[in-house]
């Protein structure tokens, strides 16, 4: 397979995906996305990768929707051809776990596109923003649902009613983002969690993935009687087994991812 706007590469057991549209920001046009959903294809398939990373530039990890790719679109073209839904969400359906290193610009699409993932890892450099209002539109992505529930009601309106940006460190105080490390340690620090989160059992990690993206789906109770049953499914695995045999006697576990 052979992309043109974005970088695939195998680290160990991670899947990076690197936006590489240097020129527009990472502006993420239908065909850039179609990319990160054949790659993710190809990673969710291969049974030697754990946990994906998607990064972008120093500069920008995507600055947006390609502005110029919409500014011509009827209502009829945006209706027709599922903007947004169409390839968007295969970031959300994803099993592995996606984790988003973000320097830079996130801002629009690129904030959500963020936000599909599951864990956020900022430089010191990011900033965050949902400024479509300027444009005249609204963020069609997931940016006035994913963010309200990452921040809270007060910041998420602020953001996508003044377009002001959120930079790194209010981030993590709000939330958003699970971390903030110097921008050149970014890549690094990210691929060690990635490695990290992959040296685990795979259909744990995969089970721990959709019970707590189920906490945004459901009624407490619901959730719990999930996360219960899920619990209970886990008894079935070889892994269980091994990591609690490792831990008894005193040793790594070797998970087979089974
Ligand atoms: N779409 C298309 N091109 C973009 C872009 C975008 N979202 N963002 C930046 N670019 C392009 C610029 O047009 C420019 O191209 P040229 O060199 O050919 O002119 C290049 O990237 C560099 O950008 P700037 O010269 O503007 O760089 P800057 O450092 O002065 O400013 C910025 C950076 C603040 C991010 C500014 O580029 C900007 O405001 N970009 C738009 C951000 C935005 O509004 N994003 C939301 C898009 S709508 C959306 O995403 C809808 C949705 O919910 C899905």
């Amino acid at each position: 397979m052979s992309y043109e706007l974005i970088l695939v590469e195998t680290r160990g057991r991670v899947g990076l995906i690197t936006l590489n549209r240097p020129k527009a920001l990472n502006a993420l046009n239908d065909n850039l996305v179609d990319e990160i959903g054949k790659a993710l294809d190809g990673f969710e398939s291969d049974e030697g990768i754990g946990a994906i990373v998607i990064t972008g530039s120093e500069k920008a990890f995507a600055a947006g929707a390609d502005i110029g790719a919409m500014a011509t679109f009827s209502y009829m073209d945006a209706y027709k051809g599922d903007y947004i839904t169409r390839n968007w969400e295969r970031v959300k359906t994803c099993r592995k776990p996606v984790i988003a290193a973000v320097a830079g610009f996130a801002l629009g699409g690129g904030c959500e596109l963020a936000m599909m993932c599951d864990i956020i890892i900022a430089a010191d450099t990011a900033k965050f923003g949902q400024p479509e209002v300027k444009l005249g539109i609204l963020p069609g992505a997931g940016g006035t649902q994913r963010l309200p529930r990452a921040v809270g009601k007060a910041k998420a309106m602020d953001m996508c009613l003044t377009a002001r940006f959120m930079d790194a460190t209010e981030a993590e105080r709000a939330g958003l983002v699970s971390r903030v490390v110097p921008a050149d340690k970014l890549l690094e620090e990210t691929l060690a969690a990635a490695e990290t989160i992959a040296g685990y059992s795979l259909p744990v990690v995969m089970m721990i993935k959709e019970s707590v993206n189920r906490a945004f789906e459901s009624s407490l109770n619901e959730g719990l009687l999930f996360e219960r049953r899920v619990f209970h499914s886990a008894f079935a695995l070889n892994d269980q087994k091994e990591g609690m045999a490792a831990f008894v006697e005193k040793r790594k576990p070797d998970f087979k991812h089974d």
